[in-house]
């Protein structure tokens, strides 16, 4: 069995001082095992600010087991434009990890991350082509590990959403991460949470499921409560619970549970637990 903390949209200079203390205590182990793998998919920071990468620095440095982290859109200085076009990810690079493609293997799980924020754009994330491929490459040589891909930006929008929320160039990426039999993109960005079939939104192909993190400590809210998604991977199977915050404690929400057959994904069940 393994064990995924999927966090995302941290935005330190506006998180909540309570919720990020319970969020830790759900991460180091005093509020349960110490997760498999914590996934960050970005935004760790509200502008970028050298006080509040150091903030997630420290906050990273808590973290007992293995984390792999992407940066977000908001991890490149805003204000600062020589900064934001020539270095965008100078300060990023220097306080949170040297590497813009990280990656995890053990002997069940493979992880990469994908970084989909450019200093060139305010807010839209973009995946080239090669990005993906070297995702491929990364994967393709471990043949029965759960697959997952790290992003801060959505490769599938939830109903409503808008398009330019969506990765630019997810339609050329999502073949090859097809390819190379990623079971699970893990991103953020859009402050909501939802766990869907990618195919549902794309095609008749059930081979990726989108996982998406609301913002887990910050108090920039689009109309939901902070959250987080905890993964468990038995055997073929999946479930993802949405760990939703309820005034002073992270509780269970919305559960969704997906069986890997014969490379496809089959939804199972979806709950919902009453005390939310
Ligand atoms: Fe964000
Ligand atoms: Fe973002």
């Amino acid at each position: 069995m393994k064990t995924i903390a999927h966090i995302s949209d941290l935005h330190f200079g506006t998180e909540d001082p309570h919720i990020t203390t319970e969020l830790l205590a759900e991460l180091d182990g005093r509020r349960g095992p110490i997760p498999s793998l914590v996934a960050v998919s970005g935004d760790l920071s509200q502008r970028a600010r050298i006080s509040e990468l150091a903030a997630c620095r420290s906050f990273l440095d808590r973290l007992p087991g293995p984390y792999l982290v992407v940066p977000g859109n908001h991890d490149v200085p805003l204000f600062d434009l020589p900064t934001r076009f020539m270095r965008p990810f100078e300060r990023y690079r220097q306080i949170i990890t040297s590497t813009l493609c990280p990656s995890y293997v053990d002997d069940e799980l493979a992880a990469v991350g994908i970084n989909t924020a450019h200093g060139f754009t305010f807010k839209g994330g973009r995946i080239t082509r090669e990005q993906a491929e070297v995702a491929r490459a990364q994967l393709t040589s471990l043949p029965t590990h759960w697959k997952v891909v790290v992003a801060h930006h959505p490769f599938v929008l939830p109903a409503g959403g808008r398009p330019h929320d969506r990765v630019l160039g997810a339609d050329e990426a999502i073949p090859i991460l097809e390819d190379a039999e990623v079971n699970l993109i893990l991103s953020g960005h859009l402050h909501v949470a939802y766990a869907s079939d990618v195919a549902g939104f794309r095609n008749a192909d059930k081979k990726i499921v989108a996982v998406h993190a609301g913002t887990c400590i910050s108090t920039r809210l689009r109309g939901e409560p902070n959250g987080y998604n905890h993964l468990t991977i038995v055997g073929d199977e999946v479930t993802i619970v949405h760990r939703t915050w309820s005034g002073d404690q992270f509780v269970d929400g919305v559960s969704k549970v997906y069986r890997r057959q014969r490379a496809r994904f089959v939804p199972v069940r979806v709950e919902q637990r009453s005390h939310v």
